[in-house]
């Protein structure tokens, strides 16, 4: 099964993608995560992408595009993969297309996760990650049990860089811009599957496999 989740900044990818991950047991992909990874490491990658991230703004294309064209052509996506905040543009999308191709495999399912932006903009402002093992929490829906602590590896939570409320709308804007297109572009391949992001996360997951079935 291969699969791609679009939507918004906090929409929900990351936490959907993890319950997917463990249910279809394929690997979730996500570009953010590879590249905070590669931040905190302050790789070449990182340092390249660190002032874009912090911005809000879009890391290039090529930087994304070619981990990605790595990253799926591993053993363990043979059996499929979730993609994760990718792709974010025509071109990643295009990149994405011809890769596949050339590998003679397709995408399944494209889930959009629609959900309004003052949701999204609550739900970034109370997340929390543990930089340790990524386990993600929020103050309201879902509090940690130890204030600032990670129920599953003890690490101490950290809210994202890019988590504050200037950044935040600006990642809404360039989501407008850039990728809210991919919906059309993936309507006319006749994959596209909207499902609504609000609820509880738990019945966005149920709507979410009773598109990917
Ligand atoms: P990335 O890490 O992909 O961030 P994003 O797309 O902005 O998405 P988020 O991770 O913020 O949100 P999400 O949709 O995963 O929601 P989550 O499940 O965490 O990208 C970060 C940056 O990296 C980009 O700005 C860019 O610079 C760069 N980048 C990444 N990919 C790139 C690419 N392809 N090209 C170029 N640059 C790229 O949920 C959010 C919060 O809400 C959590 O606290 C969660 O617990 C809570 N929550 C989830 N579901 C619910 C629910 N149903 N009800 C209540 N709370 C909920």
């Amino acid at each position: 099964m291969r699969l791609i989740l679009l939507g918004p900044p906090g929409a929900g990818k990351g936490t959907q993608a993890k319950m997917l991950k463990e249910k279809f047991q394929i690997p979730q992909i996500s570009t953010g995560d590879i590249l905070r990874h590669a931040v905190k490491d302050n790789t070449d990658l990182g340092v390249r992408a660190k002032s874009f991230m912090d911005a809000g703004q879009l890391v290039p294309d090529d930087v994304v595009v070619g981990l990605i064209k790595e990253r799926i052509k591993q053993a363990d996506c043979e059996t499929g993969f979730i993609l994760d905040g990718f792709p974010r543009t025509m071109i990643q999308a295009e990149k994405l297309s011809e890769t596949l191709t050339e590998m003679d495999l397709t995408i399944d399912t494209v889930v959009d996760l629609e959900v309004n932006a003052d949701e999204v903009i609550s739900r970034l402002a109370g997340r929390s990650t543990c930089p340790e093992c990524g386990a993600m929490f929020h103050e309201e829906s879902r509090p940690p049990k130890v204030l600032g602590v990670c129920d599953g590896c003890g690490g101490t939570l950290a809210q994202r860089q890019d988590d504050n409320s200037e950044t935040i709308l600006k990642r809404l804007e360039v989501y407008q811009e850039s990728t809210a297109p991919l919906k059309e572009f993936y309507m006319r391949q006749g994959n596209l599957k909207t499902v609504i992001a609000r609820g509880s996360v738990e019945e966005i997951f149920s709507r979410v496999c009773e598109m990917v079935r």
